[in-house]
């Protein structure tokens, strides 16, 4: 295989597992954060990409998309079991998402992880160019620096944790704890959502491992690592054209016509996952109803919750809880042809997600912990008539960049009804400066520009150590092709 001089390492490969019969394939635009995310940067830049491709046993033979070369890496069974399903998101997710639902330490997953962590960095090490950057993503693969640093001391290694760092009262739960330290530490630069996270990993590498830095400098094995926060983003200007497209107007139009044209309608867009605070929600807008401070035949609901990690068990009962609440609230409060809540498990493509986003008067986001959080992002970025609330839970890490949100925290169900009727009602004037201010935020903090920092700052942290071989200055090249776009 070809080599490349930027190369990004993720859990997941963002394409469809289904490449058409000639070998096409599309960028599929998985659910998640992180394919939405670097989906916008990676299509035009000279780069190759090492993730799984879904499914079970041989990789798949995969095109080239636009400038960026996917390398597969295949998992068994036994390895999906252990690394994805268990490790990943068994025992690191549910921690790192404060707990909200108990983590699972299972003495059997780890071998499995750090054996597939390995297999990331060696087929990582296989595709870089002597001196290239290497960009590793994500909880999944947290050992991959490291492993990689061990194999291939030339790369200049970056690594970037869209989910939260947790506190060191819950991360030194983890039997594993030094290990995983050591593992992302590995890398020149550790990026974080949240300045929060970097003060974490501060604390926790002077009590596990003696190493007394600072929020933003660790110093390891005679390296110092660099760390901060680089909070993601979106293609603000992508989803601007597309809600400026007719079909998205008309499907629009359509929608609310559907839904109601006098109705008040509250929006929310999440992955099925037990962080969203679906199940808050749901009891703030019954009860509402319940109390009579909402009517069906004024307000209704649309909640879409994209089935996701089907077969780790924490999911399993969310799945029939948040459904069971659903009928019991149509059946209570919905009327002939008019219910309360439409409930829509399926994902959707990106056109009818934007006519969505223009469709809601409300768009409600309340996770109990999230690591950014795009939905919020997205609907700011479709109404540039600025119309519309966002109602944006506090623990999310986008509520640091759009505090013209009505903030609330989910926990209090109380608050959330009372913010839910605020933003409901809230006057236009208001509505239109916060959403003017918000959208001004993101479009200059778009997912270029998250690229582009981040980027800058792994290459800024390459010259920065002792003595950096002559190499690695290719590695700036990545940088300039990103800003080239802009
Ligand atoms: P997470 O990363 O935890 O899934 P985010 O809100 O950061 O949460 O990112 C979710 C991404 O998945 C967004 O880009 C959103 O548009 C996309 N998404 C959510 N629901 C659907 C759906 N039903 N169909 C397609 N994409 C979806
Ligand atoms: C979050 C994680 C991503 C993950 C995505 C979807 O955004 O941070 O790493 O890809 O959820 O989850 P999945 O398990 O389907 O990849």
């Amino acid at each position: 295989m070809r080599q490349s001089s930027l190369v990004v390492v993720a859990n997941r490969l963002p394409l469809d597992d289904n490449a058409a019969p000639d070998g096409a394939c599309e960028w599929r635009r998985s659910p998640g954060g992180l394919a939405s995310a670097l989906h916008a940067i990676l299509q035009k830049t000279p780069a190759t990409w090492v993730g799984w491709a879904g499914g079970v046993g041989p990789a798949p033979q995969l095109p080239d998309i636009g400038t960026l070369r996917l390398r597969p890496v295949a998992l068994s069974e036994p390895e999906l079991r252990g690394y994805y399903e268990g490790f990943a998101n068994s025992t690191l997710w549910p921690l790192y998402h404060d707990a909200v639902e108990p983590p699972v330490f299972d003495r059997g997953w780890w071998e499995t992880y750090r054996a597939v962590n390995r297999k990331f960095a060696e087929a990582a090490a296989e595709v870089a160019e002597p001196g290239a950057a290497i960009w590793v993503q994500d909880y999944h693969l947290q050992l991959v620096p490291q492993l990689l640093r061990e194999l291939r001391p030339d790369l200049l290694i970056g690594f970037f944790m869209h989910v939260p760092f947790p506190p060191p009262e819950l991360f030194m739960q983890l039997p594993r704890r030094v290990e995983l330290m050591r593992g992302m530490l590995g890398a020149d630069l550790v990026g974080f959502q949240r300045p929060q996270a970097a003060h974490n990993v501060a604390q926790l590498a002077a009590k596990l491992l003696g190493s007394e830095g600072a929020d933003d400098a660790i110093p390891v094995d005679g390296r110092v690592v660099r760390t901060g926060a680089f909070p993601v983003s979106i293609d603000v200007a992508e989803m601007r054209t597309m809600s400026a497209r007719p079909y998205v107007i008309n499907q629009a139009r359509q929608l609310r016509h559907d839904l109601g044209l006098h109705k008040r309608v509250l929006l929310s867009v999440d992955r099925l996952d037990y962080t969203k605070g679906i199940e808050h929600r749901l009891t703030a807008y019954s009860e509402l109803l319940r109390d009579g401070r909402i009517k069906v035949r004024d307000t209704v609901m649309v909640q879409v919750a994209v089935p996701s990690r089907e077969r780790v068990e924490s999911y399993w009962g969310l799945r029939d809880r948040i459904e069971g609440e659903v009928g019991r609230i149509n059946g209570e409060y919905g009327r002939v042809g008019e219910p309360a809540i439409h409930y829509l498990n399926q994902p959707f493509d990106r056109a009818d997600l934007a006519a969505l986003y223009q469709t809601a008067d409300v768009m409600v986001v309340t996770p109990l912990r999230d690591g950014m959080n795009l939905v919020a992002k997205e609907y700011v970025a479709a109404r540039p008539e600025d119309t519309g609330a966002l109602v944006l839970s506090e623990f999310a890490g986008a509520a640091d960049e759009l505090d013209d949100a009505f903030q609330v925290n989910p926990h209090d169900v109380d608050g959330l009804k009372d913010t839910l009727l605020h933003a409901m009602n809230a006057d236009p004037a208001d509505l239109a400066r916060r959403m003017a201010a918000m959208r001004k935020y993101i479009t200059r903090h778009d997912i270029l520009a998250w690229a582009r920092d981040y980027l800058r700052a792994l290459d800024h942290t390459g010259r920065l150590a002792a003595q950096v071989p002559k190499q690695r200055r290719r590695a700036t090249l990545s940088t300039q092709q990103l800003g080239a776009r802009r």
